[in-house]
C-alpha cells in the first residue's frame, strides 16, 4: 500500500535530504501514488532551530518534486518521505502524509490502518485537538505529539502512542525538540526495514529505497519500533521497555539498483515481461539434477520421508498469485497425486477451514506482504499445516513466518501488473510438483528426467516470443480488437488460470471488461455474451483437450463472435480471425508460454487506450491491508 522511507545522512555537503527521500520514494511510488510528501528537521531563517517543515502534493511523485524545487527544504540532512495508496479520506494536499501536530515539532508517516481511530479522534478533539485531514494517520500523530510536547522523547512518545492504537502500521517519525533531532519508527503488520551504511542510516518499506546505499539491510519484525541516528540502529520492542534492545540479524540483498531502472523499456511492464527468459534460467540455476531426474533446492529442504507425509495440499494467494497456485494444483494432482485445494487467501480465513493431519499449506505471493495471504497462513499453521512460501522477497514476513521458502527469483517487480513473478511462481510450482513426484515415487527417473530435459528446451522456446517482431505482432492483433465492448478468455486444464490471468491483466491495465473462464464451461453460460462486440481469445495447445476446444471455438463463431485463437494446436490455427502461433511444449509447461501473449496484448491494449500503464487507476502493488 503506501510507501515510507526515511534518512538521517551524514554525508559531507549533505544538505538538502529531500532529494534523498524523494530519490527513494520514486523506488516505492509502485505501493501508492496518489499523494506523496516530505518532512525535514530545518534551520529556517526566521523559525526556530530545529523546525520540523513539510511538503505534500496530491497526484504523482513529480508534482511534489516541482513543491521542492530550488531547494525549497534545503538545509537538512534528516526527514520522512511518503507515497500514498487512500485508505482514509480522498486524495488530497491535506489527506498526503508527512501529519504534524501543528507545533513544527514533529512530521509522521504512515502505511497501514488505525482501527480505532474515531474513538480517538473523539477523545482527542474534546481535548480540544482541531484536526487538518479526514486521515486516521493524524490520530496517531497527534498522540505522538502530546506526549513529546511533554517529555521530550520521541521514541517514548511513539511507543505509548501505538500502545492506544489497533490496528496495522509500518510508521515512521522525525521530530525536533530543544535542538535535538530524533528518528524513530516502528511496525505491526505491514513490511519495514532499517539499514546502516557508512554515512548515513535509513528505514523503508521495501528494500528498493535503500538499494542505492547499501544492499546489508536489517528487516523489522512485527512490534519493532527502532531509534535510528547517525552511526546506530537500535531495534526495541513496543510492548518492551525503553533502552531494551532486542537482536535482529542483518540480511543481504541480492538485487541491484539496476534493477529498479526502466533499463530503455518505456515501462516497467514491458521490462518485466522482457525479462522472463532470464526469470527462467534464475530460477532454475543450481536446481536441476539431470542425471537423477530430480530437482533439488537450496537450503534445508524436506526429505523424500517428509514429502510422502503430506497427504493434502492447501494453497493460499491472492491475484495473479493465485492463479499461478491453480496451475500448482493442476502440477501437483497430475505429478504427485496428492490431493489440492486453492483458496483466495481472504476467504479461507472465514470459511472455517479444515486442516488435516498431513497438510501442506502453500502460500504464494510475489511480495511476501500481502495481508491476506499471511493471514490465511498464520491461520493454516495454526490448525497444524505445515507451512511452504512461494516468494519473491527474501527477507519477507511471508518468508520469516513459513518453516520452508522456495524463492522464486524473478527480481524486483515494479510494475504494478505481475507478469515476471508469475512466471518464476509457475516455474517454482513445477520444480516442486517435480520433487514431490519422484519423492512419492510417482514419477520414476525416466520421467523425471524427461521434465527436466523439457524444461530445459524452454528457454529458446520462450525467447522466441520475447522479440520486437512478437511484440509488434500481438500489437497489431491489438489494433484489431482495442474498441470492443469486451473481452472473454478461456482455457482448459492446466491452462484454464491462464485464461482467468489473460482477463486479470487486461482488466487491471486497460480498464475494459474481461473474464477468464474455463473453456468447456462456456456453453453453460457465458455463450449467451457472444456477440460482434465481445472478442474471445481461446488458448488451445496440443494435447488432451484440443479437440474439446476447437469445438468451443466454433460456437462462438457460429454466433459471429471475432476470435482470436493462441497456442499450438495447429487444428485451431484456420478458426481464428487472428491466430498466435505458440511452440510446441509439454502440457505442463505450456503455460509458461501462453501467458507471454496475453501480457503482451493486455500491455498493448492498454498503451493504445492511453491508461497509465505501470499505475493502474486505484490499484496499489502491495496489498498490506485486509
Ligand atoms: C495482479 C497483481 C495482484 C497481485 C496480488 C497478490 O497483476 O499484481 O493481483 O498478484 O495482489 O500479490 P502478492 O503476490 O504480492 O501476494
Amino acid at each position: 500500500m503506501c510507501g515510507i522511507v526515511g534518512a538521517w545522512m551524514t554525508r559531507a555537503g549533505m544538505d538538502d535530504i529531500a532529494d534523498v527521500l524523494v530519490e527513494g520514494l520514486r523506488t516505492l511510488e509502485y505501493r501508492g501514488y496518489d499523494s506523496s510528501g516530505v518532512g525535514v528537521v530545518r534551520s529556517d531563517p526566521g523559525a526556530a532551530p530545529g523546525a520540523v517543515r513539510v511538503a505534500r502534493k496530491m497526484g504523482r511523485l513529480e508534482n511534489l518534486e516541482e513543491a521542492l524545487k530550488g531547494g525549497a527544504l534545503a538545509g537538512a540532512n534528516v526527514g520522512v518521505g511518503h507515497t500514498r495508496w487512500a485508505t482514509h479520506g480522498e486524495p488530497s494536499d491535506e489527506n498526503a502524509h508527512p501529519h504534524t501536530d501543528g507545533t513544527e515539532q514533529i512530521a509522521l508517516v504512515h502505511n497501514g490502518i488505525i482501527e480505532n481511530y474515531l474513538e480517538l479522534r473523539a477523545e482527542l478533539e474534546a481535548a480540544g485537538v482541531v484536526f487538518q485531514s479526514e486521515t486516521d494517520t493524524e490520530v496517531l500523530t497527534h498522540l505522538v505529539g502530546r506526549r513529546y510536547a511533554t517529555d521530550g522523547d520521541l521514541a517514548g512518545s511513539l511507543r505509548a502512542a501505538l500502545r492506544q492504537v489497533k490496528g496495522y502500521y509500518a510508521v515512521a517519525v522525525v521530530g525536533n525538540r530543544d535542538g535535538v533531532t530524533e528518528l524513530v519508527c516502528a511496525r505491526q503488520g505491514p513490511p519495514l526495514c532499517v539499514a546502516m551504511f557508512e554515512d548515513g542510516v535509513m528505514l523503508a518499506s521495501d528494500v528498493l529505497a535503500v538499494l542505492p546505499h547499501t544492499r546489508e539491510v536489517t528487516y523489522l519484525s512485527d512490534g519493532d519500533l527502532a531509534v535510528l541516528s547517525p552511526g546506530s540502529v537500535r531495534v526495541e520492542r513496543i510492548d518492551g521497555e525503553a533502552g531494551e534492545a532486542v537482536e535482529r540479524v542483518a540480511t543481504l540483498v541480492d538485487w541491484d539498483t539496476e534493477a529498479a531502472n526502466k533499463g530503455g523499456y518505456p515501462h516497467f511492464m514491458l521490462k518485466e515481461i522482457f525479462e522472463q527468459s532470464e526469470v527462467l534460467g534464475r530460477a532454475i540455476h543450481n536446481r536441476l539434477l539431470p542425471t537423477q531426474g530430480d530437482v533439488q533446492f537450496e537450503g534445508d529442504g524436506w526429505s523424500d520421508p517428509d514429502l510422502n507425509g503430506i497427504g493434502r495440499v492447501q494453497i493460499l494467494a491472492c491475484g495473479t498469485a493465485l492463479h499461478a497456485g491453480i496451475v500448482a494444483r493442476y502440477l501437483i494432482e497430475g505429478l504427485a497425486r496428492i490431493p489440492v485445494e486453492v483458496d483466495f487467501a481472504s476467504e479461507y480465513r472465514y470459511c472455517e477451514p479444515v486442516v488435516s493431519p498431513g497438510t501442506l499449506a502453500i502460500a504464494i505471493s510475489q511480495s511476501g506482504e500481502t495481508a491476506d495471504t499471511l493471514a490465511a497462513m498464520r491461520l493454516a499453521r495454526e490448525l497444524g499445516a505445515q507451512t511452504l512460501a512461494i516468494c519473491n522477497v527474501q527477507g519477507s514476513t511471508l518468508t520469516r513466518d513459513c518453516q520452508k521458502t522456495i524463492l522464486t527469483h524473478a527480481g524486483p517487480e515494479i510494475g504494478v501488473a505481475s507478469t515476471k513473478a508469475f512466471t518464476a511462481q509457475l516455474i517454482a510450482a513445477y520444480l516442486f510438483a517435480l520433487r514431490l513426484g519422484r519423492a512419492r515415487r510417482v514419477l520414476d527417473e525416466a520421467t523425471g528426467a524427461r521434465m527436466i530435459e523439457e524444461l530445459r528446451h524452454l528457454r529458446p522456446k520462450l525467447e522466441s516470443l520475447l522479440t520486437t517482431e512478437f511484440s509488434d505482432s500481438i500489437r497489431k492483433i491489438a489494433e484489431r480488437h482495442v474498441n470492443q465492448n469486451g473481452f472473454l478468455f478461456l482455457g482448459r486444464g492446466v491452462n484454464y488460470p491462464i485464461a482467468l490471468e489473460g482477463a486479470l491483466k487486461l482488466k487491471e491495465i486497460s480498464y475494459v471488461h474481461a473474464e477468464g473462464y474455463a473453456a468447456g464451461e462456456m456453453k453453460h453460460g457465458p455463450i449467451a455474451l457472444i456477440d460482434p462486440g465481445l472478442t474471445t481469445l481461446v488458448i488451445n495447445t496440443k494435447g488432451r483437450v484440443a479437440d474439446k476446444v476447437r469445438s468451443g471455438i466454433e460456437q462462438v463463431r457460429a454466433r459471429k463472435g471475432p476470435v482470436i485463437v493462441l497456442g499450438s494446436d495447429e487444428g485451431s490455427w484456420s478458426l481464428g480471425d487472428d491466430v498466435v502461433k505458440i511452440p510446441e511444449t509439454s502440457e505442463w509447461l505450456s503455460p509458461l508460454l501462453h501467458v507471454v501473449p496475453l501480457q503482451l496484448f493486455a500491455y498493448h491494449v492498454a498503451d493504445l487506450k492511453g491508461c497509465d500503464i505501470d499505475k493502474p487507476r486505484n490499484l496499489a502493488k502491495s496489498v498490506t491491508v485486509e
